[in-house]
């Protein structure tokens, strides 16, 4: 069944990055979708603080299109939001990233649909009102 979590804060999505980053594994791959503003970046500051990182270090990518975070585990942080086409996801080489030790996390993964990986974990982000969103976490592909 797909599981479901609605939260009311900025710090309320970081509480829950936290807990979902406790079942991460080297190589796991985040798809986090959802509109602009949904809360993608932030879902990855939580993500990050569980595993040593300053949360203040992690910005949406826009211009270098991947960030890449030293922690506990490494993150790989992309956000494909300006690609033109999915075939730039090659030229930044992120089909090795996808299976490196680290976790890759990728915002707008839509628009690199072919080159996303069979084993990604698909998370689809609704916003409910200003402060409110809906984390809607799939079973497998979507
Ligand atoms: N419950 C909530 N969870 C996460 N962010 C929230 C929440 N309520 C309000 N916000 C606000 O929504 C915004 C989310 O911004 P964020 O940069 O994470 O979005 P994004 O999905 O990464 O967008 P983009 O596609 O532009 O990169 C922030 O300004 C944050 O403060
Ligand atoms: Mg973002």
């Amino acid at each position: 069944m797909e599981k479901e979590v609605i939260t009311e804060s900025e710090e309320e999505t970081h509480q829950l990055a936290k807990s979902i980053a406790e079942e991460l594994q080297p190589g796991d791959v985040l798809c986090l979708n959802g509109p602009l503003g949904a809360g993608k970046t932030q879902f990855v500051k939580g993500l990050a603080s569980y595993f040593g990182i300053d949360p203040a270090t992690v910005q949406s990518p826009t211009f270098t299109l991947i960030h890449e975070y030293e922690g506990r585990l490494p993150i790989y942080h992309f956000d494909c939001y300006r690609m033109e086409k999915p075939e730039e996801a090659l030229e930044i080489g992120a089909e090795e990233y996808f299976y490196r030790e680290g976790v890759s996390v990728i915002e707008w993964p839509e628009k690199i649909m072919p080159f996303i990986p069979e084993h990604s974990r698909w998370i689809n982000i609704e916003s409910l009102g200003p402060q409110k969103r809906k984390f809607i976490f799939g079973n497998d592909n979507k």
